[in-house]
């Protein structure tokens, strides 16, 4: 039985109906109150919900993260990327030949058109790997546009597995292009993150690509491949609701990413730990970090969310651990670092009061770093992850009825005036 809740405006009592979630928490609709002559008021939407789904949910306050019902510790000690993507766009885990299919039509779909290569032609050396990539995921619109109807569900899946396939092809790209390397082609004999870093790091020659790294890759592109309606995410949506090419949708999702405050915090953990240095200077950074005075955030600390530990922080150390171990590296400096930033912040009355705890980007770039990927290129990994469950969303809400999304405003401007001849000003 929904419940409903009343407002008294002015006197006058609104009626508005609950709506139950079937996991977490519920909400208030709030559609009626415009015939009311109001608006919600939430800057940064802290307690709004955009939409309905059923892709992901999260728990807050009790670090639990689910991909269409399935505890991501479970999916990343037992799936893989690809599988996480199909079960994040279909809703079901594959059976045998469901995921037999799907691999074959990412890997029929992994190559870039030779012409369209020349994009990269275009950027300067030392161009952002991630302007590189927004602006290649944008030009596939220029492949796919007349051929693709959004409006008919094979033409959004065939989208969602061409988006899926490329992206790491275009990353490799972007990070060849960097390193002033020809590309290499992708390599449909290897499983999806072993192609990554064999079109990252080989030489043309069969792979060379070390097992643990590829699973370690794998992982870190599973733990990032969805995480509800986060600003990334809702951009997609949002752009996605006014029709565009799907490709021009994702693209502003890659923009969104990047800023450091979202995708971009784990290459900024890797400059923050990069400039603290020393162990010995934490405490100094983590004062910086309380000081309302001091720009410095603990960057890879707090999350919208996460009002706990974020369950994929969790995974994300123990994986950079595996790394550590498999290349055998002893003493991380940086590690070291970290970890030290970690105690102290547990301890702090600031970080405890304000539930602050490591979030994803923490420890993934200190893994990305033992792997052999470069800092600027982090978001990019972030982005081949984040993928599939940019793409999933985007289908989900093409596959309902669906508005234009259209926020309004609190107006604080000027009332009316009028104009004033610039010789009478
Ligand atoms: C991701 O949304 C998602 O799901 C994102 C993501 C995903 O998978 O898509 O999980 C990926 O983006 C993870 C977050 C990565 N960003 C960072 O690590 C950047 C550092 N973190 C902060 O910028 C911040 O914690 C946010 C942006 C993550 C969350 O910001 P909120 O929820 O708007 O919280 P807030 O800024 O209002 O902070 C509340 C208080 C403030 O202090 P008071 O004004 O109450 O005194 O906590 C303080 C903040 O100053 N605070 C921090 C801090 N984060 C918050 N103080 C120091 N260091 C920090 N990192």
């Amino acid at each position: 039985m929904t419940q409903k809740v009343q407002i008294t405006i002015d006197g006058k009592t609104v009626e508005l109906p609950t709506m139950e979630a079937t996991e977490g928490t519920n909400v208030i609709d709030v559609r009626g109150l415009i015939s009311e002559g109001m608006f919600t008021y939430d800057p940064g939407f802290l307690s709004t919900a955009s939409c309905d789904s059923t892709i992901t949910y999260i728990d807050g306050d009790n670090g639990i993260l689910l991909y269409r019902g399935y505890p991501i510790d479970q999916l990343a000690d037992q799936s893989n990327h690809l599988e996480a993507s199909y079960l994040l766009l279909n809703g079901e885990l594959p059976s045998q030949s469901d995921y037999d299919h799907f691999e074959d039509s990412i890997k029929k779909n992994q190559a870039i058109d030779k012409k369209f290569q020349q994009i990269f032609d275009g950027f300067m050396q030392g161009a952002h790997p991630m302007a590189m990539v927004g602006a290649t995921v944008a030009g596939l619109a220029s492949l796919y546009h007349k051929d693709t109807d959004i409006t008919n569900h094979d033409d959004r899946i065939k989208t969602a597995h061409r988006l899926i396939a490329k992206i790491p092809t275009l990353a490799a790209m972007a990070f060849r292009h960097g390193a002033g390397k020809e590309f290499i082609e992708p390599d449909p004999s290897l499983d999806y993150a072993e192609n990554f870093l064999n079109m990252c790091f080989g030489d043309g020659g069969p792979s060379n690509v070390s097992p643990t790294l590829a699973r370690a890759m794998d992982r870190i592109f599973l733990l990032h491949a969805d995480h509800e309606q986060n600003a990334s995410t809702s951009t997609v949506r949002m752009a996605g609701s006014t029709d565009c090419n799907p490709y021009a949708a994702i693209a502003a999702g890659v923009s969104a990413l990047w800023g450091p405050a979202h995708g971009g915090a784990n290459e900024a953990v890797l400059n923050m730990l990069n400039e603290i240095g020393d162990v010995s200077k934490v405490p100094e950074y983590v004062e910086k970090a309380k000081d309302k005075d001091d720009p410095f955030k603990l960057m890879g600390f707090g999350h919208r969310v996460y009002k706990n530990f974020d369950p994929r922080a969790k995974v994300m150390e123990e994986s950079c651990k595996e790394v550590m171990d498999e290349l055998g590296i002893e003493d991380e400096p940086l590690l070291h670092i970290a970890n030290e930033l970690e105690r102290i912040a547990r301890e702090d009355e600031y970080f405890i009061e304000r539930k602050l705890y490591p979030n994803i980007d923490f420890y993934s770039g200190i893994t990305l770093k033992a792997i052999g990927i470069p800092t600027n290129m982090f978001t990019v990994i972030f982005t081949v992850g984040r993928m599939p469950g940019w793409i999933s969303h985007w289908h989900e809400m093409l596959s309902a009825p669906y508005k234009i999304a259209r926020p309004r405003q609190l107006y604080l401007g000027e009332h009316r005036r009028d104009y004033v001849k610039i010789a009478a000003r």
